[in-house]
């Protein structure tokens, strides 16, 4: 890895402001917060910045029906956020909000740039109208039948039941959501920004690594499309900012909520003497800027905002990382299950911690759902971070505290076994660099096993009942304490607090990834005390039943108000129909080979029996072609033929594994034949 200082700004989704933060929000909160503390302590200038997401109809009328103003609502969601997250320890550098007058700066800078270069265009259009409320219905405000499957209270772009996708005005028997009176057609004039203009600047940009190989085929898709303007104008009554020298008409929130990234970040540089803002964002700067976001809002992220800040004058990211959706127990978070959970159900029962670990350690740099499933994750984090690593420390401390006055011995005991902990330090710093944390943390666990092994074998308290064996107790439980404190270095970013209280306890400045190059000697450590306690299934029990509640809670509130986007949208239980759908058939791979300028993809030539398939397949990080040629394996043999950029592909493969080097195919016994069904 370079050594060379980096300059990084880094940012996370901004959470709405009409919503408490749930555990599928923590998994990018914390998935960006582990990046963040690996990259500060290597000793790069890295900077995190968040924001409230303040604006939109959803919150006008939040506010509207709790009988307070808008920004009565935001300032108590900004307490509520606040807490929530530093609960987490998401070590924010700077948490503002996009109702602020940074951002109305940047927004109505950025509009007049590209209003001046011909960016943006008006044109008048029929919108769904409330005459009850007299106000625009966005789609997701309007309710009625869905047009396809005939099943009642969808919403107006996508039926629930059948996942059709329509116009609200193909439902059948629309109401508004919010009066629920019959919408009626209206015109008026809107503002567009000409995407289309930036189709060779995304082209280049999305060839240059900016974002995960699954959101570039994605992009692909989009380009093949067509690139529509993008309507950046919502009519009053709205809660944003206005547009200059348009009357009436406001910001929509998907506009400002990205700048609120360089508002957050203006308002800590005006804060900050050595943090300059236009070094981070002039268009040639050199600095690195990356955003975390969830699959879903990929499409703002890798073509708008690039587009935008390219039509402005600003430089564009270096990376837009995306992450999937949190399922809990296999399945999306649901409300009447108890396994939507807030951070603060979580946080009254248990230790942020515990959290931030199984994340962690479920955590890869690609895009699939991760699943919290609650007694796997008791059994990890029991076994992993109690049983493991607080043990080594625990099992040595005490000899180490009553024996020799908590004096660590003169000299390391084993070099050799030291050197082995030390020499993984570029590994692990490489996988946290690449965001790969589950691989980081199974690497740091086969440490955390030797580590114990050492012990089993030494038996200090074995030694510690003969004669004429301090010198070896000393030793040993020295060594003990050091491979502990080699693995808190490296579970730092992780694990703040254990850290924080390891360090305190081993009685040392914070530690740096560099201390890791020599071991403790000759130093005297303070009392131990216990650093994590077992994660008690009672209280995986109380966040579940208080969910519940919670729900019941909600449910007496007033009126729901529809959300803008969908943040959760995960697949849920299917119908054995829909199963038995899925032809799946055996494969021969008769052909394998690479393809060139694709990353990942092979192209494999299937033999189903009676026919050949051509697919490709995304496996090339964890096979060679040769090592594919005549294997068998199953495929979907009935999926949509899809257009690729490399030719059409015929069906998919199936394998598993959390991706890179582990993945594996499916691989049937010999036995079976090319073409035979699988049941
Ligand atoms: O989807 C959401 O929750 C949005 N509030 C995210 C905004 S991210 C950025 F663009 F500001
Ligand atoms: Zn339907």
């Amino acid at each position: 890895m370079s050594t060379s200082k980096r300059q990084i700004l880094v940012t996370s989704a901004l959470p709405y402001a009409n919503g408490s933060i749930h555990l599928g929000h923590l998994v990018e909160y914390i998935q960006t917060d582990i990046w963040v503390r690996f990259q500060k302590m290597q000793g790069h200038d890295c900077v995190y910045v968040c924001a409230d997401d303040a604006h939109g109809t959803p919150i006008m009328l939040r506010a509207q029906n709790e009988g307070i103003s808008p920004e009565e609502l935001i300032a108590r969601s900004d307490k509520e956020h606040q807490a929530d997250f530093s609960d987490f320890n998401i070590g924010f550098d700077n948490f503002h909000s996009t109702h602020s007058p940074e951002n109305r700066e940047l927004v109505e800078y950025i509009y007049k740039q590209l209003n001046n270069s011909g960016h943006i265009e008006t044109r008048t259009i029929n919108q769904a109208y409330d005459p009850e409320k007299e106000m625009f219905l966005p789609d997701r405000f309007i309710k009625g039948t869905c047009p396809k499957c005939g099943a009642e209270d969808q919403y107006g772009d996508n039926c629930e039941v059948c996942g059709a996708t329509y116009s609200p005005t193909e439902l059948k028997n629309p109401v508004s959501a919010i009066s629920g009176a019959t919408p009626t057609e209206k015109e008026s004039e809107h503002y567009f920004f000409k995407l289309g203009d930036f189709e060779p600047m995304l082209k280049t940009w999305i060839q240059g690594e900016h974002v995960q190989p699954e959101i570039s085929r994605k992009l692909n898709e989009w380009f093949e499309a067509g690139l529509q303007a993008w309507d950046i104008s919502r009519d009053a009554p709205y809660f944003g900012f206005e547009i200059p020298g348009a009357e009436g008409k406001f910001f929509y929130v998907w506009l400002d909520a990205p700048v609120g990234y360089m508002a957050s970040f203006k308002n800590l540089c005006d804060k900050t003497e050595d943090l300059d803002f236009d070094s981070y964002w002039n268009k040639d700067s050199d600095y690195e800027v990356y955003h975390f976001i969830g699959k879903d809002i990929a499409y703002f992220h890798t073509l708008f905002w690039p587009a935008i800040l390219a039509g402005a004058g600003f430089r564009t990211p270096t990376g837009v990382f995306c992450h999937g959706f949190l399922t809990v127990n296999g399945l999306k978070m649901s409300k009447s299950r108890g396994t939507f959970i807030t951070a603060r159900t979580y946080l009254d029962n248990l230790n942020p911690e515990y959290l931030r670990y199984y994340f962690a350690a479920k955590l890869g740099s690609g895009i699939e759902d991760l699943d919290l499933n609650l007694e796997d994750f008791q059994l990890r984090v029991n076994s992993d971070l109690v049983g493991k690593v607080v043990n080594i420390a625990s099992r040595c401390a005490g000899f180490i505290n009553k024996r020799f006055e908590g004096q660590l011995s003169a000299e390391c005991a084993e070099p050799e076994l030291y050197a082995q902990f030390a020499e993984a330090r570029d590994k692990i710093a490489d996988l946290y660099n690449k965001r790969e944390f589950s691989h980081a943390v199974r690497e740091i666990m086969a440490l955390a096993d030797k580590a114990n092994q050492y012990i089993d074998e030494k038996k200090p308290w074995v030694l510690a009942k003969e004669d004429g064996k301090d010198d070896e107790v000393q030793q040993v439980c020295s060594m003990g304490i050091n491979l502990f404190r080699a693995l808190i270095i490296y579970l730092k970013p992780i694990l703040p607090t254990m850290a924080e209280q390891s360090e305190s306890f081993l009685n040392i400045e914070p530690l740096s990834w560099d201390d890791i190059a020599t071991p403790l000697t000759d130093h005297t450590i303070n009392k131990f005390k216990p650093l994590m306690t077992r994660v008690e299934k009672e209280k995986l029990d109380v966040i579940v039943e208080s969910s519940k509640a919670n729900l019941a809670q909600t449910s007496k509130a007033p009126k729901p108000v529809a959300k803008e986007s969908k943040t959760e949208a995960v697949a849920d239980h299917i119908e054995f129909d829909d199963f038995a759908k899925i032809d799946l058939r055996i494969a021969r791979i008769v052909k394998a080979e690479h393809v060139e300028g694709a990353d990942k993809l092979l192209q494999l030539t299937l033999d189903i029996g009676d026919e050949t398939r051509n697919v490709f397949a995304g496996i090339k990080s964890a096979y060679a072609p040769e090592d594919l040629q005549g294997k068998l394996t199953v495929m979907v043999a009935n999926l949509k033929p899809r257009k690729m950029r490399f030719g059409v592909s015929e069906g998919m493969v199936l394998a598993a594994g959390p991706g890179g080097k582990d993945l594996w195919i499916l691989e049937p016994h010999e036995g079976a034949q090319p073409g035979m069904k699988v049941k």
